[in-house]
């Protein structure tokens, strides 16, 4: 696997392969990779002659008092996974080459509606940073496709979105969520737990099943909603939101509705927040 950190030898490596006629995969993350990443990786090899991922702890996308300067960094550790997984290219751009006048004057892309409720009410201005470095980092590594982990259901949605409107030319992957035996999503943040909340997190996606088990047994939106709040209060968490929304664009369904649906709800265990979705189809 080569690591590149500028543009031009990204771009010159991919554009080798292509002139090969080889099929481009890429996984954009922020690193401090686990299983749940390496399955992304796999998923690319399979449908690609050549896989490229990005390590880049995106400044835009943390609110002023979230975990952006804490966050894990752990590229030593990410290097090895990737190549174990067979990773080709590992691009790990600067702040500078991601953003060259600065993260606070950079350009920014706003995907409405679907980047508005749930994560884009509680985060604000999450989603504008997210979108604006995936469409950077799709426009620098000009993939035949890029994968996307289903955990962050919200951000697939954005993305999607951000790639139809741009007309950008790759196709968009869904990876699944890889979770550990008790139910816990694997999450580069679960490492914030200490004993006692990682002892409770499970709680998280067992609410998410209650909630489908629940609506599907004919409960209301509201009042399953409304009860896996203070399921997860009860719990320990710290709730922002439990919702039963629409897969494809997060929209409420109509009462009778219960296909295409999911449940999405994050929560906080002290300082640490956590996010999960479990589909009912
Ligand atoms: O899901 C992530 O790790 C990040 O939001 C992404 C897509 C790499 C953009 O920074």
């Amino acid at each position: 696997m080569r690591t590149v950190a500028d543009l031009r030898s990204l771009r010159a490596a991919v554009q080798a392969w292509r002139k090969d006629g080889q099929r481009i995969g890429f996984v954009p993350t922020m690193g401090n990779l686990h299983a749940g990443h390496f399955a992304l990786v796999e998923l690319a090899h399979r449908h690609a002659d050549r896989v490229v991922a990005s390590v880049f702890v995106n400044p835009t996308q943390f609110g002023p008092n979230e975990d952006y300067t804490r966050y894990p960094r752990t590229l030593a550790e990410d290097s090895v996974g990737l190549v174990e997984h067979q990773c080709d290219l590992l691009f790990v751009p600067s702040v500078e080459t991601m953003y060259p006048g600065g993260p606070a004057h950079a350009l920014s892309i706003h995907v409405p509606e679907v980047g508005d409720t749930l994560e884009g009410a509680h985060r604000p201005g999450h989603f504008d940073g997210v979108a604006t470095v995936v469409a950077k980092l799709l426009v620098m590594v000009e993939p035949d496709f890029a994968v996307f982990g289903a955990k962050d259901w919200q951000q697939t949605l954005v993305v999607r979105r951000l790639v139809q409107e741009l007309a950008l030319p790759l196709d968009i992957m869904l990876g699944t969520i890889v979770r550990e035996e008790d139910g816990l999503a694997l999450s580069s943040r679960n490492r914030y737990l200490d004993a006692a909340q990682r002892a409770r997190a499970p709680q998280l996606h067992a609410t998410l099943q209650w909630m489908r088990e629940s609506f599907m047994e004919g409960h209301a939106r509201a009042a399953v909603e409304g009860a896996a709040m203070r399921r997860l209060e009860r719990a320990g968490f710290i709730p922002d939101y439990a919702a039963v929304r629409r897969a494809d664009d997060l929209a409420i369904p109509a009462d009778a509705e219960r296909t295409g649906l999911l449940a999405l709800v994050a929560a906080r265990l002290g300082e640490t927040r956590l996010i999960d979705n479990l589909s009912f189809d």
